[in-house]
C-alpha cells in the first residue's frame, strides 16, 4: 500500500512471543527496515541488536553462538555484548576492540509478548511501555486468573501490505463492522481522546434486547500506545483482553500479532485453554484479524475521505495524531527544511 507518511515509525512494536525465544538461542529478525539479531542469554534476558558484525559484515541472528551474555559471530567468532560492545575477539583475547559497537535495540517483555523500541536515529523510549493487566485501573486484572495467551489464542500474519495508521484508523470506523465482521449492530463511539503518545477509545454495543438505545451490551476499552500496537478490554458478558499490534518490516510490509488473554474457568488449574474455549475464541475474535486483512491487502489509501458525519471527527483527530510518530519524511523522499 501506499501511503504519504513514513514506515519508519516511532515506537513500541511486537516482535513475536516469548517462547519463541528460547535460552541460548539467537535469531534473525527484519523489522522497520533493519537487519536485526535477537539473542537470549543463560541468565534468560533477551537481546536485540543490529545484525552484521562490525567485522566482515556476517548476519550474527544466523548461527550467532550463545556465550553467557554476549553472542559469538559464527564468522570469526568475535564476541558482542547485551551493549552492543565487541567483548572477545578469539586471535587477541585480551585486546577487543572496544571501539567498535552493535546498535542496541530496546526490548521488553510482558506476559509472554515481545516489544521492540524503535526510533530512527536510535533514541531512548520516549515512554513506558503500558501493561495490559494495570492498564485499565477500573478493571485490575490478575494475569494468573487467565488462560496463556500463547499458542493457542495468538495469531500472526506475515509481509502484508497494511501499514500501522491503517490499522488504527479500523478503531474509529464504527460502520465497518456490520459487514467486515457480520455484527448483527452497529457499535457506537462512545468516547475518545488523546493522550499524549496515546490514542483511547470507547465503543459500545447497543443492546438489541432493550428498547433504551443507551444501553449497551458490550463496551471495548481500547488504548493504542503509538502506532505499534492498542490494547482492549472487553467489558460484557466475557472480560477478556487483547493485543493487536502491526510492526513496519520494510517500506511496504507489516507483520500483524494478535494475542487474547481469556479468563480461566472456574476452578481450572491449567493454564491452556480446554478444547470448548478455544473453538469459541477461534470463530469469534480470532478471525477478526483476517476478515480485516481481506480489506486491507487490497486498499487504497484516501487522503481527503468523504467521512460520514459520525466517523469524521475521530477519524481526522486520529490522523492527525499519528503524525507525532513519522519523525522522517517518507523513503525516497528528502527531508524538508522547512
Ligand atoms: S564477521 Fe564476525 S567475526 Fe568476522
Ligand atoms: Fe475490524
Amino acid at each position: 500500500m501506499k501511503v504519504p507518511f513514513t514506515w519508519k515509525v516511532t515506537g513500541w512494536f511486537v516482535i513475536g512471543w516469548s517462547a519463541e525465544f528460547p535460552i541460548g538461542e539467537s535469531r534473525a529478525l527484519h523489522y522497520l527496515g533493519e537487519e536485526l539479531a535477537a539473542y537470549r542469554d543463560e541468565a534468560g534476558e533477551l537481546h536485540l541488536l543490529t545484525a552484521h558484525c562490525r567485522h566482515l559484515g556476517a548476519h550474527i541472528g544466523h548461527g550467532g553462538k550463545v556465550v553467557g551474555d554476549c553472542i559469538e559471530c559464527p564468522f570469526h567468532g568475535w564476541r558482542w555484548g547485551p551493549d552492543g560492545t565487541n567483548r572477545y575477539i578469539p586471535y587477541q583475547p585480551d585486546r577487543p576492540n572496544r571501539a567498535l559497537t552493535l546498535r542496541v535495540y530496546p526490548v521488553r517483555e510482558q506476559h509472554g509478548v515481545v516489544f521492540m523500541w524503535y526510533q530512527p536515529e536510535g533514541k531512548e523510549p520516549q515512554w513506558e511501555l503500558p501493561d495490559i493487566f494495570t492498564k485499565f485501573p477500573e478493571f485490575d486484572g490478575d494475569p494468573d486468573d487467565y488462560y496463556r495467551p500463547f499458542p493457542e489464542f495468538s495469531r500472526r500474519a506475515e509481509n502484508e501490505p497494511v501499514h500501522p495508521q491503517i490499522v488504527a484508523e479500523n478503531g474509529p470506523d464504527s460502520s465497518h463492522f456490520r459487514y467486515v465482521h457480520g455484527a448483527s449492530v452497529t457499535p457506537v463511539c462512545l468516547n475518545w481522546e488523546m493522550v499524549d503518545n496515546e490514542w483511547r477509545f470507547l465503543t459500545g454495543w447497543p443492546d438489541v434486547r432493550s428498547d433504551d438505545p443507551e444501553k449497551m451490551s458490550l463496551r471495548i476499552h481500547s488504548h493504542f500506545s503509538g502506532l505499534g500496537f492498542a490494547i482492549s478490554l472487553f467489558e460484557g458478558a466475557q472480560n477478556h483482553r487483547l493485543i493487536f499490534a502491526c510492526t513496519p518490516v520494510d517500506d511496504e510490509r507489516s507483520d500483524l500479532f494478535y494475542s487474547i488473554w481469556w479468563p480461566r474457568n472456574a476452578g481450572d488449574e491449567s493454564d491452556v485453554p480446554p478444547e470448548d474455549v478455544r473453538a469459541l475464541v477461534e470463530r469469534r475474535f480470532l478471525v477478526t484479524v483476517f476478515e480485516d486483512l481481506n480489506i486491507w491487502r487490497y486498499q487504497q489509501y484516501v487522503e481527503k475521505p468523504p467521512l460520514a458525519k459520525v466517523d469524521a471527527a475521530p477519524y481526522m483527530a486520529m490522523r492527525q495524531w499519528a503524525k507525532q510518530f513519522y519523525e522522517v519524511p517518507p523513503a525516497g523522499q528528502a527531508a524538508s527544511t522547512a
